[in-house]
């Protein structure tokens, strides 16, 4: 079974929207495009249930009711429960609250390990806890590949390390990182474990009881959803933590780390996510069964697509001189988001490409430390190419051909 590309595309308003036609969006780290059922849902909700959700008049009652569905289904999708999830406005402040409750939580003389390899929103808030009397150590990628290997966490750990944070998948480097690897060599020193997944989710939803760590994060404005963040937090750490929200909320999970008000309507947008993989999962005659595994059909569905068309771009920059390509060269061992240093500084490429209807972007993504270890001036930036599986093998070929006129 292949991914149908055509149906895929008719689930998104953009690839019929006039005013993108002949443009071939390769931005999708930086923010994918929504699908129709969320669309759907947020124009519902703002028309016919815009009010103040959970009370007893109708439309309040189906605010609340489309809420807490979205909770429902995203967390089925996850294979957490549905209190370990929660919603916040973006991961950066997710993570900003998560240190707020470790800080709290951890002694002077605590250790948190982070990378040199995430974008700053999974470590510049961990590494602010030092000045609250928490060791710091860093675990380091190699400088010329860009690699995060595990076999240098261990050297790292010992009994006061609290926290280990890393990514799922780095925004710059692209390389899939081993999370149930590192997961288990992190709590086998008694470290609880955080993973930014913003960069792998949009190219699968993870089962993340299977993967292991005690939070995983992601970005819903890089799943075809609204501007949101998302967060797991499993109940052992969760309820040890202590509480970021009103006092009175303390009991409720899910209500325990978001301590703003949500927006509530892009919450219930949301389940539009779940409708959109439960959609490809019918068509692409996936097996019967719950939401959670029906989304690991859906995940590999999209996965080998996009490993089919990768490939092809990865052997058109590798070899080039003008050219350095950050992370690994074959499909399999990382996500289609693919990062070049130039000789040149990355924006000006980008505006050329766009001249050839190429929507792709320069700079250093947040990703500074990652860029400054492997050499990379982060004021050059990196020109990064970035699809998901709903990018066709047409577009990756006119990508091709523009970067030969261009680079
Ligand atoms: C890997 C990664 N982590 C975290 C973030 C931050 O996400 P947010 O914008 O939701 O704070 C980004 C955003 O680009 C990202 O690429």
């Amino acid at each position: 079974m292949t991914l149908d590309i055509d149906f895929v595309r008719a689930q998104f308003p953009a690839f019929s929207e006039p005013s993108l036609q002949g443009q071939a969006f390769f931005e999708n780290a930086g923010g994918s495009y929504t699908c129709k059922p969320v669309i759907d849902r947020l124009m519902r909700y703002y028309s016919q249930r815009k009010v103040q959700p959970y009370a007893p008049y109708e439309a309040s009652r189906l605010a609340g009711a489309e809420m807490d569905e979205a909770r429902e289904r995203m967390a089925a999708i996850l294979g957490v429960e549905v209190d370990e999830l929660s919603f916040g406005p973006s991961t950066t402040q997710n993570t900003y609250v998560l240190a707020q409750a470790f800080r709290q939580w951890m002694k002077p003389g605590d250790a948190i390990i982070v990378t040199n390899q995430d974008h700053e929103a999974n470590t510049g808030s961990w590494r602010r806890l030092a000045d609250e009397g928490i060791e710091i150590r860093e675990w380091q990628i190699d400088p010329k590949t860009g690699h995060l290997n595990p076999e240098d966490l261990d050297p790292l750990l010992d009994e006061t390390v609290r926290l280990v944070c890393f990514p799922h998948c780095s925004n710059v480097v692209g390389e899939i990182n081993p999370v149930t690897e590192i997961t288990a060599i992190a709590h086998a020193a008694g470290a609880f474990v955080c993973v930014d997944g913003v960069s792998y989710a949009p190219h699968g939803f993870a089962n993340v009881s299977d993967l292991g760590p005690d939070i995983y994060l992601f970005s819903t404005y890089k799943t075809y959803g609204p501007h949101q963040g998302c967060m797991v937090i499993r109940r052992a750490l969760a309820e040890l933590l202590p509480n970021q929200g009103h006092f009175f909320n303390a009991d409720t999970l899910y209500k325990r780390f978001t301590p703003a008000g949500p927006d509530h309507a892009q919450i219930a947008a949301s389940a539009g996510m779940a409708d959109y993989i439960e959609l490809l999962a019918t068509h692409h005659g996936a097996p019967e069964g719950d939401l959670t595994s029906r989304a690991e059909f859906v995940h590999d569905l999209m996965r080998a697509h996009e490993v089919e068309l990768l490939q092809p771009l990865l052997d058109a920059v590798r070899d080039r001189n003008s050219v350095r390509l950050l992370g690994p060269d074959q499909a399999e061992k990382r996500a289609p988001t693919v990062s070049l240093s130039l000789t040149q500084a990355a924006e000006p490429v980008a505006a050329q490409l766009a001249e050839e209807g190429i929507m792709a972007g320069g700079g250093d993504f947040y990703a500074v430390r990652a860029l400054q270890s492997m050499g990379v001036d982060p004021t050059q930036g990196v020109l990064r190419l970035s699809f998901t599986h709903y990018t066709s093998k047409a577009e990756v070929d006119q990508l091709i051909t523009a970067l030969d006129k261009v680079l």
